[in-house]
């Protein structure tokens, strides 16, 4: 390819300046402001002065100025002809900032090469030659020393060049030279943390001049392609900048949104990138020009520029103020608060823009957290406390009947946790008694579930103060059974049944044996129930509130306290159970019989009297029916199909799956459902087959046959996802009954119901996908993959 070479010309060049000079002194001239600063280049033997021509950002998108240069140096040369000295790029936008750089214009006006450069990180260094042979070296806008004490970003940046043309043998003259007989401008970015650290990391062999373009010294904006930049930068020993060339528009587009899911690309955290092309304003009469736009990434790079201006305010004694990533930023303030106390010394260096990066990146090790995984926690406002491996207690909010202690033995059952009921302390000073038994427990369990209504406050107030009055750091975990208004009669009628049919299985209650007064009691509970507050103490003690939902019954209660420990608490509860898993310890769960019995009066345990009447019972298993039919289909291949048919859309369309993956929203198990046992009455007949098929395949999860599962399309809103499927069966053994059978993918969350997709596929059977004011949106599987399904029956809780 041949170098591109231009001369200036002189009228042009006057010209411009004219227009620029007119625009300084009086600002309606050309309807922009400018600012015009003179340096005289020290090196230089005659003392030649240049001049800096400013404007204002957002004046760089009106039309009709004389250049675009951002970054533009002129000079008088010895025959007093005006020349440009140095020239930057035309002032570039980020996407969708202006009207050219909205995609659809980007996809229309712009044709490839499309030449991809990360957006590095530190500051822009201009340099040229001018006619005595001085290397000019700017920064955006000044060149020279700034003052005798500190060094400028120009000065840097001369230093760092000097060190680079001695590695290569070469001298200023000579690149000055080189630069002005090209009539060109050498762009780069100085990064070196030893000199001032930015955003991201620049250390050692990483620390030094990137150069990035080599621009003509025209008004008119005319650049180098990136392979001959890059051929520049290794003749003069420049760190080159990473290149990434593609063709197509579209796999830019891709690209970018792909990278900017997570901020990082091949392993580091980036700002952006810069996209260099050729643009028409009209591809069809006008010709293509250099033409620059850029696409920055928001996170985690906002989030990390966020906390380098909090700490600098809290260093400077100010309140620091922040309106993102709330609970994270405050924790690592909590974290630099303590360890700027620590070492006096980094307050001042940090001011100084050191220490910066080490900062974060020590408080994310601590939190054992990615940069671009702490920046996404706040999409749910969610306490992650990555740190905490133990001295974990479990502390309900509940009433009797709840479902407490089935839900603590599920929990024993997985993780092997501790477990203190209340109920089994009898005697005198139970409060002090029942923390100093979960204490002693803490020693062998990482998480011990403290087995008490609580329901009110002073009861918190007990246990929250009783617990942090100990050595042990706790994290002490609220399971809020809430009590809303709309849900309290179906809670006391849920509990009341339950505890009816516990009968005498219980310490405290014996059922059978003296009904009215435990309804009392129970209700006792519900009546001096007062719910949880975290805004004020005592429950602002709570290091996490968990919200579970009384009517919901245990196993749906168990799987949301699971995986949301699992979020909260990664490092306590590293993986969630299969659902199986869950299953199963339900079954044994809920088998329990208290081995120890005593009689309290009235008021739920006050006083106790004769207590430790030991009686033996025996579990009484319950049956189990048949709740519903389903075909399971391979979790693998489910994940796989919807992974790849979100890859190729874009955001909009993405968002939701984006949003239930990260929510942990998306079942671990897919099925197609057959037919729940509520639609029994309405089709009595093929119940009556599917239970007996059931029965004689030998019930439980036993293998009923095999068929085929061809999955066509996803359907969701933004409640809930399904994949639209086809069941091939000829024999038509396996009759669904829904209107449209498919796979729940998930929802929302877990107040919408996986049968609600049959909801909206009835209403995207009805209007259809996309369109105006339509949520409803499909992506079409491209191509059609056949799933081998298994039928199975799937008994109740
Ligand atoms: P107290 O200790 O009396 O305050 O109650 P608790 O909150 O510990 O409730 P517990 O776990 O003892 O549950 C009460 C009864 O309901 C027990 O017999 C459980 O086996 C039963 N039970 C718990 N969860 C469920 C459920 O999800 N479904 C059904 N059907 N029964 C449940
Ligand atoms: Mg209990």
């Amino acid at each position: 390819m041949a170098t591109p070479y231009v001369e200036q010309d002189v009228s042009a060049v006057s010209q411009m300046i004219s227009a620029l000079e007119a625009a300084r002194k009086d600002k309606r001239h050309g309807g922009f402001s400018c600012k015009k600063t003179t340096f005289k280049v020290k090196p230089s033997r005659d003392g030649i002065d240049v001049d800096s021509w400013r404007m204002q950002d957002w004046d760089y998108k009106k039309k009709g100025l004389p250049t675009y240069a951002r970054g533009l140096f002129t000079t008088k040369n010895s025959r007093n002809a005006p020349e440009i000295a140095v020239r930057g790029y035309d002032k570039f936008f980020n996407v969708n900032e202006v009207n050219e750089t909205k995609w659809d214009v980007i996809l229309k006006n712009t044709k490839g090469p499309y030449e991809l450069t990360l957006k590095e990180n530190g500051c822009i260094i201009f340099v040229a030659g001018l006619e005595d042979d001085t290397l000019l070296v700017c920064s955006k806008h000044s060149t020279g020393d700034r003052s005798d004490v500190e060094l400028s970003h120009a000065r840097a940046g001369e230093i760092r060049l000097e060190k680079q043309l001695a590695a290569v043998g070469k001298t200023k003259g000579d690149l000055a030279r080189e630069l002005r007989s090209r009539n060109i401008t050498a762009v780069a970015e100085l990064c070196d943390d030893s000199f001032e650290e930015h955003i991201l990391a620049y250390e050692n062999d990483k620390a030094g001049l990137y150069l990035h373009g080599i621009n003509l010294n025209l008004p008119e904006f005319a650049t180098y392609p990136s392979n001959l930049v890059q051929e520049f930068a290794a003749q003069w020993g420049f760190i080159k900048t990473d290149l990434l060339m593609m063709e197509d528009v579209n796999e830019v587009k891709t690209f970018l949104e792909d990278v900017a899911k997570t901020g990082s690309y091949s392993g580091r955290d980036v700002e952006g990138f810069v996209i260099r092309c050729k643009m028409s304003h009209n591809p069809t009469q006008l010709p293509y020009q250099d033409w620059f736009f850029k696409f920055k990434f928001e996170e985690p790079y906002l989030m990390y520029r966020q906390w380098r201006e909090c700490t600098k305010a809290m260093i400077s004694g100010k309140q620091p103020k922040f309106k993102k990533h709330i609970k994270i930023t405050e924790e690592y303030l909590m974290y630099a608060k303590k360890q700027l106390a620590a070492n006096p010394n980094l307050s001042k260096l940090y001011n100084q823009n050191h220490g910066i990066i080490k900062l974060r990146d020590d408080f994310l090790a601590y939190k054992n957290i990615k940069g671009s995984d702490a920046a996404n926690l706040d999409v749910l406002d969610r306490v992650v406390m990555t740190e905490v491996t133990k001295n974990v207690i479990l502390a309900p909010i509940a009433t009797i009947g709840c479902g407490k202690t089935t839900l603590a033995l599920a929990l024993k059952h997985l993780f092997g946790w501790g477990h203190i009921q209340n109920d089994n302390i009898s005697g005198k000073g139970r409060p002090p008694r029942f923390v100093k038994a979960v204490m002693d427990q803490l020693k062998e369990h990482p998480v011990v579930f403290a087995d008490r209504n609580n329901a009110q406050r002073h009861e918190r107030k007990q246990l929250i103060g009783d617990v942090k009055a100990q050595d042990v750091e706790t994290r002490i975990v609220c399971l809020n059974f809430r009590h809303d208004e709309e849900t309290i009669d179906e809670i006391r009628r849920i509990t009341q049944e339950r505890i009816i049919e516990r009968g005498d299985n219980h310490q405290t209650i014996h059922a059978a044996t003296d009904q009215e007064k435990y309804m009392e009691v129970m209700e006792g509970f519900i009546k001096r129930f007062e719910e949880c507050n975290t805004n004020s103490p005592p429950d602002a003690g709570f290091e996490l509130v968990i919200d579970l939902d009384p009517t919901a019954g245990t196993r749906v209660n168990l799987e949301t306290l699971v995986n949301e420990l699992h979020l909260s608490l990664p490092n306590v509860v590293k993986e969630v159970p299969s659902p199986e898993k869950l299953d199963e310890a339900m079954e044994y769960a809920l088998g329990y019989t208290p081995d120890f019995k005593h009689t309290i009066p009235d008021r739920g345990g006050k006083k106790d009297s004769k207590a430790g009447q030991r009686q033996q019972q025996q579990a009484q298993p319950k049956k189990k029916k048949l709740e519903y039919m389903a075909i399971g289909v391979a979790t693998d291949l489910i994940n796989k199909i919807l992974d790849k048919a979100f890859k190729g859309v874009g955001p909009e369309t993405s968002r939701f799956y984006l949003q239930l993956k990260n929510s942990r929203r998306v079942q671990r198990a897919f099925h197609v459902t057959l037919m729940h046992n509520a639609m029994a009455p309405q089709y009595p007949e093929l119940w009556k087959r599917y239970v007996e098929l059931h029965e004689a395949a030998g019930g439980g999860d036993a293998l009923l046959g095999e068929c085929d599962v061809i999955l066509e399309r996803v359907v969701f809103d933004d409640r809930i996802m399904a994949i639209v499927v086809r069941i091939v069966d000829e024999e038509n053994k396996w009759v669904c009954v829904n209107r449209v059978a498919h796979i729940t993918v998930g929802t929302r969350d877990a107040s919408v119901k996986p049968k609600e997709s049959n909801d909206l596929l009835a209403k995207w059977l009805e209007v259809g996908a996309g369109g105006d004011g339509n949520v409803i949106q499909e992506v079409v599987f491209a191509d059609k993959v056949t799933a081998r399904g298994q039928v199975k029956g799937v008994l109740s809780r």
